[in-house]
């Protein structure tokens, strides 16, 4: 009889992407097949996150939910991977005797064997091993018309707040022919949109032949594949967003008119605590030089509100940069300090309450910056990549602008999903807009 899987995902792209190569690896085994419900799966797996606050807890509480399901059904196998693995490493098994086996972000292609492992000490494996992860990840196997493509892994910045080098291990860049590799063969399954992933992708530093190939050469092989439509990719550091970079968006016209770049913060002196490396002044000059070759490039950023000891005046130069590049869209949050990380020494007299006040002033500007640029779209003509089925309406189709609105417009016909269509926009709403699609074939 088959065996059910399923996988739960907290946090970041990069975990998206390991949970769908996790299912692909585990699903070369004929007899192992996904499920989305929990109470009828022979194998759960959390893939976690620690990114933030609470992490750690969160995922002990979703294990005492899932230890009754094993007392129900005692074959049940429970993994638990991702970064809350690395850090506890068999800790878990401690608070969590239950669980069968514990693996990193950096070893999910063991998965299928950690599982087999009888003694539970065996069945734990958070090395960092990422050659080795990018050889053995199996072919890829298209969900949609747009998928993650890893071309790197781990991060060797050491953000003084940040747990990620620690739990993914120093930067390593993936071959370029597999990365070529895996985007021919997505394009062969009807994806037309490619989203390059991983924590620092503009770090990609290659050596071929004696030649450095960097993120601009990944980008303009890519855009010369015959059925890619778009190049995205996420997430960058403004440290690495040298001048080839940028002149790619002049001549590679696939590569989308937005642009995630984290900052945190507007203030160079919490930047310097934070040991970003860059100043505000910097950041700036980087946004100006993109858009003398992209004028309407949409920049989305991540903050972090509330670092210790950010004063007013260091807010108030955030909120002043905030209106100065005028950022799209934000992931935005409260500091919190995570474990074996510098900052997490740091004193902090800024009361949360506080913290939560700057936070909501934030994004309260970035809503409405982002509603206006939207109201601005209304009337207009986009081009836009049919994503799928509306989720509101069955009966509208969904497609994404070039800076990342879901647009939902009706249809006649079904075949234009993973095309390039243009959409007159109707109407702006906070989150979406509505359209009505043109005649097509203007490609
Ligand atoms: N590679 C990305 C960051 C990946 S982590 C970069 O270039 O910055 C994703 C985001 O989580 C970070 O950008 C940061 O805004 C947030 N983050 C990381 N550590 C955090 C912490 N200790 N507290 C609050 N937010 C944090
Ligand atoms: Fe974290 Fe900074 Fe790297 S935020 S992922 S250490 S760039």
């Amino acid at each position: 009889m088959g065996k059910k899987l399923y996988i739960k995902t907290y946090g970041c792209q990069m975990n998206e992407y390991d949970s769908q190569k996790t299912l692909e690896i585990l699903r070369q085994d004929p007899s192992i097949e996904e499920t989305k419900n929990p109470n009828e799966a022979d194998i759960i797996l959390l893939n976690t996150c620690s990114i933030r606050e609470k992490a750690e807890e969160k995922v002990y509480s979703e294990l005492g939910r899932l230890n009754k399901l094993k007392k129900i059904n005692p074959q049940l196998k429970i993994g638990v991977g991702g970064c809350v693995a690395t850090q506890e490493g068999k800790n878990i098994y401690k608070r969590a005797p239950f669980v069968d086996l514990i693996f990193g972000p950096q070893t999910i292609h063991k998965v299928p064997s950690l599982i087999k492992e009888e003694n539970k000490i065996n069945a734990v494996d958070v090395s960092f091993p990422i050659e080795e992860k990018f050889d053995s990840l199996p072919k890829p196997d298209a969900t949609g018309v747009s998928s993650f493509v890893s071309i790197m892994e781990g991060c060797s910045k050491y953000c003084s707040f940040c747990v990620v080098p620690y739990t993914r291990g120093d930067e390593v860049s993936r071959k370029p022919e597999q990365i070529f590799d895996e985007v021919a063969r997505l394009v062969e399954q009807g994806v037309s949109e490619i989203v390059f992933v991983g924590q620092n992708v503009n770090a990609y530093k290659f050596t071929l032949n004696g030649r450095i190939i960097g993120l601009s050469d990944l980008i303009e092989v890519c855009g010369s594949i015959h059925g890619v439509e778009r190049i995205r990719y996420t997430t960058s550091h403004p440290l690495e967003m040298t001048d080839d970079l940028i002149d790619t968006y002049g001549h590679v016209p696939q590569l989308v008119s937005h642009l995630h770049l984290p900052v945190q913060s507007g203030s160079n002196e919490i930047l310097t605590k934070m040991k970003r490396n860059y100043t505000r002044e910097e950041y700036i000059e980087i946004i100006k030089k993109l858009r003398k070759v992209r004028p309407n490039i949409k920049i989305s950023s991540d903050f972090i509100v509330g670092f210790p000891n950010e004063s007013d005046y260091d807010f108030q130069l955030t909120m002043d940069l905030i209106n100065e590049i005028e950022f799209d869209a934000s992931f935005s949050f409260i500091y919190s300090a995570r474990p074996g990380t510098p900052a997490s020494q740091l004193e902090d007299s800024i009361p949360l309450q506080q913290k939560k006040e700057r936070l909501y002033i934030l994004q309260k500007r970035i809503d409405e910056l982002q509603l206006s640029y939207s109201n601005e779209l209304v009337q207009t003509i986009q081009r836009c990549l049919v994503t799928g089925v509306s989720k509101k309406d069955i009966k509208q189709l969904q497609a994404r602008t070039e800076c990342n609105r879901v647009v939902n417009f009706d249809f006649q016909n079904i075949d234009i999903l993973g095309k390039l269509v243009d959409i007159n926009i109707t109407k702006a709403y906070q989150r979406s807009l509505a359209g009505q699609i043109l005649e097509l074939g203007r490609t």
